[in-house]
């Protein structure tokens, strides 16, 4: 059994895009990745990695899903295998253990946590829309900032009361308990076991994981006083570790994928802003220094990071270490100096969208140079400032791990410096070699313990496509096995899968003698609450399993989305998630049109396309029930009242199924 822990640390260092590059050849095809598919002979490419969503899809063979379930068909591994040879891949050490009974009972009580901060999350957003003080307090805050409704919607920015206890009660109410609550930092305990709520009066920015789901909050005070803290935070929980966390990520990554850069941010509000501006791919460290984990987390999208600093000369000193680390995580970085008290918020509503692009485009500059500009600046003639500067771009440049890279880098810096080249060389070079003494030690100890554990032989670099998949294409959907119901059913989970959060309007009845009003609801909800009223069974089993996981969290009150089902722990659900997702993303509106095959849904179609897939569903059932029936009554010894029962409910189901039609119109005919 692998710990939860390094399966999750594994997940997160392991990009799939150099994994499976190990295999195929895969070459830049707009925000995804093509090559030959490694399961078949095919020789037009149809093989796709999805870097963003962390998915392939093979069209020639119908495979698809994660890194772990790539290398489970490529190597024949299991998924404990699969996932040690990512831990070899990328240096993870896996120790292997039985869960303890306490493990286990941890495990589920991160489960708790993360229902109970996913429904604090509504909440909070609720009481911002919904009640005259969030309102009155919270959302014209921020409309006075100048933010639009959608992007307070986008980032769930919501509202709480200030009341000591709006929130506890409602999370009680809800079948939450005091204890969740004090665990997941919303509440604080008195000395005489009450609790009371922490984010009082203040508004709330979730801090979201790589795949969306609320993990905490930052809450920010309203009042100007000095002496409230600006921010309040959830504190590190058994879901939340800010060191892995970057605000905003989840929704930065397609961008950051087809952009091949990712912005970093100081703030909340920056990154809010910035997609004001039209500029999605942000992250914000939320204000602390960055650590490892952030950057690993960006790695998996990008080299490239631009900073933008605030122009304010101490902060950008402090800094000048974090960056060190991502020029030591073999980033490419570039920095972006805003005008002096300005941060990306302010700077983007003064100057506007057009103009603030131009310069966090335009304005970047390369972080050495930059950083040798500001230091020699501050050094001016004193020698031992300007030793000291000297010994800390030497550390920049000895942090950089591409040789290549760093020889490059040691030249530009040298002409910068008016130095000699081979002095500064020399420099870099003694820092070098103490690192390789320290890392050799470290080797050495690591190795005699791997000794110990037993080795796992490492993915071969190319590996020759199984013979027994040639020529067995069966692309989901294209298979002709498929049948009609299934077919229906397919491109009804497409579009809940890939409108899932997409909010529709609904009528909702209004009480007796009361206009009937309207609301907004996500999709995934009305799908899956239609589905269970009109007593519609999804049968496919994999159809079956993806209905089965919305409504489950809807129960919850969260709506899944498609990035997270992608990694779901079912292979087949994996599969068909991969199959939507890069369909979406790869095939051409010309290719769909010729092939007729993929339905292609815009938005406001997807009512009809919603109302269309359940009528023929529907009709299907009535179909199959009216040959039961029909069959029934050509037995011989019905008895008279059994005769009349029966062709009773053959006229019934006969005017359901041309009520059924008429819907349709002359599209399909009885
Ligand atoms: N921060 C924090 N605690 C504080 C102050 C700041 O956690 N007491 C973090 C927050 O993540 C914040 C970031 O540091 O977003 C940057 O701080 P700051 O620039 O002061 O805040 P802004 O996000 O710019 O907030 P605003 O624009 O609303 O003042
Ligand atoms: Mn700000």
């Amino acid at each position: 059994m692998i710990p939860q822990e390094t399966v999750d640390q594994i997940m997160n260092a392991a990009v799939i895009e150099e994994v499976i590059g190990d295999y195929v050849e895969l070459k830049k095809s707009g925000s995804s990745l093509r090559g030959l598919s490694p399961f078949t002979n095919e020789k037009t490419p149809s093989f796709y990695v999805l870097p963003a969503k962390g998915i392939f899809k093979c069209f020639s063979s119908g495979k698809g899903g994660n890194v772990v379930t790539f290398l489970m068909e490529t190597e024949k591994a299991s998924y404990p295998e699969a996932l040690r040879l990512l831990a070899r891949r990328y240096n993870i050490e896996v120790q292997e253990k039985e869960r303890t009974p306490e493990e286990i009972a941890a495990a589920s009580a991160k489960e708790g946590l993360a229902n109970l901060v996913g429904w604090a999350a509504k909440w909070f957003v609720d009481q911002m829309r919904d009640t005259e003080a969030g309102q009155a307090i919270g959302r014209s805050y921020f409309a006075e900032r100048g933010f639009r409704d959608d992007i307070l919607e986008r980032f769930l920015i919501g509202y709480s009361p200030d009341s000591w206890d709006a929130l506890a009660t409602a999370a009680q109410e809800a079948g939450y308990t005091a204890d969740k609550l004090v665990e997941s930092g919303l509440c604080k305990q008195r000395e005489d076991g009450s609790i009371w709520d922490f984010f009082k009066g203040r508004v709330l920015f979730p801090i979201r994981d790589v795949t969306g789901r609320v993990i905490g909050f930052g809450g920010r005070t309203l009042q100007t006083d000095k002496k409230v803290a600006k921010y309040f935070n959830s504190p590190e929980s058994a879901l939340y570790n800010k060191s892995r966390v970057l605000y905003g990520l989840h929704l930065a990554k397609p961008e950051i994928v087809k952009e091949e850069r990712c912005f970093l941010v100081e703030g909340y509000t920056d990154v809010m802003a910035m997609h004001q501006a039209g500029v999605t791919n942000v992250v914000s460290s939320s204000g602390t220094a960055l650590t490892t984990g952030q950057i690993s987390l960006v790695r998996r999208y990008t080299k490239n990071v631009t900073v933008i600093f605030d122009g304010d000369a101490a902060g950008i000193r402090a800094s000048l270490r974090g960056i060190d680390m991502l020029l030591a995580e073999g980033m490419a970085v570039k920095v972006v100096l805003l005008p002096d008290g300005d941060d990306p918020d302010t700077y983007a509503k003064k100057v506007g969208s057009d103009a603030f692009q131009r310069a966090i485009h335009g304005d970047a500059q390369d972080f050495l140079q930059f950083k040798i500009k500001l230091l020699s600046q501050e050094a001016g003639a004193d020698p031992m400032k300007r030793a000291e500067m000297i010994r800390s771009v030497v550390t920049s440049i000895a942090a950089i791990p591409d040789s290549i890279q760093r020889s490059v880098y040691l030249q530009s810096s040298a002409s910068q410096l008016k130095m000699d080249e081979k002095v500064l060389g020399t420099e870099v070079a003694k820092v070098l070699h103490e690192q390789s003494k320290a890392e050799a030690k470290r080797a050495a100890q690591s190795s005699r313990n791997s000794l110990l554990r037993g080795n796992i032989t490492p993915p071969p670099k190319a590996s020759i496509p199984p013979s027994t998949l040639q020529g067995l294409p069966d692309v989901e959907g294209l298979s002709s096995k498929a049948s009609e119901r299934e077919i229906i059913e397919n491109d009804l989970i497409r579009a809940l899968l890939e409108y899932a959060t997409e909010l529709v309007v609904v009528a909702v009845e209004g009480e007796e003698g009361e206009e009937p009003a309207t609301m907004e609801v996500p999709f995934a909800e009305l799908v899956i609450h239609r589905l269970e009223r009109e007593g519609i069974d999804i049968e496919e089993p994999t159809n079956q399993a993806v209905v089965k996981r919305f409504s489950s969290e809807l129960d919850h009150e969260r709506i899944l989305t498609a990035d997270q089902l992608a990694q779901d722990q079912d292979t087949r659900v994996q599969q068909k998630v991969a199959g939507a997702l890069v369909q979406q993303h790869v095939l051409s509106p010309n290719w769909s049109q010729r092939h007729k095959i993929y339905p292609v849904v815009e938005r406001d179609q997807l009512m009809s396309l919603l109302e269309d897939s359940l009528r023929r569903l529907h009709l299907m059932d009535l179909r199959k029930l009216a040959s039961d029936v029909a069959a029934k009554l050509e037995t011989a010894d019905l008895s008279v009242d059994e005769e009349r029962d029966l062709l009773s409910q053959k006229v019934k189901i006969t005017r359901e199924i041309q009520a059924t039609l008429q819907h349709f119109g002359t599209v399909i005919l009885p």
